[in-house]
């Protein structure tokens, strides 16, 4: 079988590769502009991020730092639990640096919420935040995100870095989990 032959776990392709190819480049071009005299450290987190981390530093003319940082919400279901916790914390010092969170995915807003008022305690010159994904229907406390790839609908996604039980990261594509997968 084909390593990315899932058509019976996706109900559907929402964005191919190329089309996801072609959105990290726009929200780099943003990001050049609007960075073009800051030096800025990309935090990426893990492990959803990995891919658009990966994608979206190589699309940027600009010199960028990275720095990870692992939280979690999730368990291995499909809904925020509001809890987070830190798995591992940032190597760097944010301290008068330009920070822009760089995120896979917003669903309900609590991971990046809590997140955000983490970072802002760090004293930061700067903090935005930069999702690919973010699903309207699904947010739940009002954060400021700067760069927003795509709006999705209210359903679990995954490919492209987005897990259901640590598997699909992989999928160059990304694509709506059909329900039989996880129910
Ligand atoms: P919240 O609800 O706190 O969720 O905004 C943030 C984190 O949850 C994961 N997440 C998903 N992962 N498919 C996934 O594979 C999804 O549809 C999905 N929705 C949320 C993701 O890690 C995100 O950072
Ligand atoms: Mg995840």
């Amino acid at each position: 079988m084909d390593a990315q032959d899932v058509s019976t776990d996706l109900t559907e392709v929402l964005y191919t590769k190329e089309e996801i190819d072609a959105k990290i480049r726009e929200l780099a071009a943003q990001i050049d502009r609007d960075y073009a005299d800051k030096d800025v450290l990309l935090v990426g987190v893990l492990k959803g991020a990995i891919m658009v981390m990966a994608d979206l530093a190589r699309a940027l003319q600009s010199h960028v730092t990275m720095d990870w940082m692992a939280v979690s919400s999730y368990g291995s279901g499909t809904k925020s639990s509001g809890v987070v916790r830190i798995l591992k914390d940032l190597d760097a010092d944010l301290m008068n640096r330009h920070v822009l969170i760089v995120e896979d995915i917003i669903d309900s807003g609590l991971t990046l919420s809590w997140l955000k008022t983490n970072l802002e305690s760090r004293g930061p010159a700067s903090l935005e935040i930069c999702t690919l994904f973010r699903k309207p229907e699904a947010v739940k406390v009002d954060i400021d995100v700067k760069y927003v790839g795509m709006d999705i609908p209210n359903k679990f996604v995954v490919g492209y870095g987005l897990d259901f039980d640590e598997k699909y990261r992989n999928l160059d594509c990304v694509g709506i989990l059909a329900p039989h997968v996880y129910q």
